[in-house]
């Protein structure tokens, strides 16, 4: 069988991370999340494709480049686009592919207006408040089997 691929997408200003409220969001990087997620997934049969954009344009650019492709599923962080964006949205049903959202933060102990998010029912699952650690759960959740 060939290695699942899954597209992880980070949105905009987590190519800050280590260096942008480290209080919140840890002092982990982009690229030690990145690197993690690719060792991770060669232990689960999968291969990652990392991209980080700050557009909400870009990052629909490259959720619409899924379809009509291998790719298994997504792990997005559509970071502040969360709240706000019909589009990003509007891309991820469109693929028909799982999806799993993933926040460093726990939103709900946050802000008023993090606690609404676009995308939350049209995810397969969602994860938060582990920081960088999330993302992996949620790899591993979108590439588990049924079960225990
Ligand atoms: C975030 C939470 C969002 O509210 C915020 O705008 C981010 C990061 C998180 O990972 O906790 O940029 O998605």
């Amino acid at each position: 069988m060939s290695a699942r691929r899954v597209v992880v997408l980070h949105g905009p200003n987590l190519n800050l991370l280590g260096r942008r409220e480290p209080e919140i969001y840890g002092t982990t990087t982009l690229a030690d999340i990145d690197r993690a997620l690719a060792d991770r997934a060669r232990t689960l049969g999968a291969t990652v494709e990392c991209a980080q954009h700050n557009g909400e344009g870009a990052l629909v650019d490259a959720i619409q480049a899924t379809m009509g492709t291998d790719v298994f599923g997504l792990v997005i962080n559509p970071g502040g686009y969360t709240h706000t964006s019909v589009a990003i949205r509007d891309a991820l049903v469109a693929t028909g592919l799982p999806v799993v959202e993933v926040h460093l933060s726990n939103v709900y102990a946050r802000e008023a207006f993090r606690h609404r998010s676009l995308i939350a029912d049209v995810v397969k699952a969602r994860v938060m408040g582990f920081g960088a650690r999330g993302y992996l759960l949620g790899l591993e959740g979108l590439l588990a089997p049924d079960g225990v």
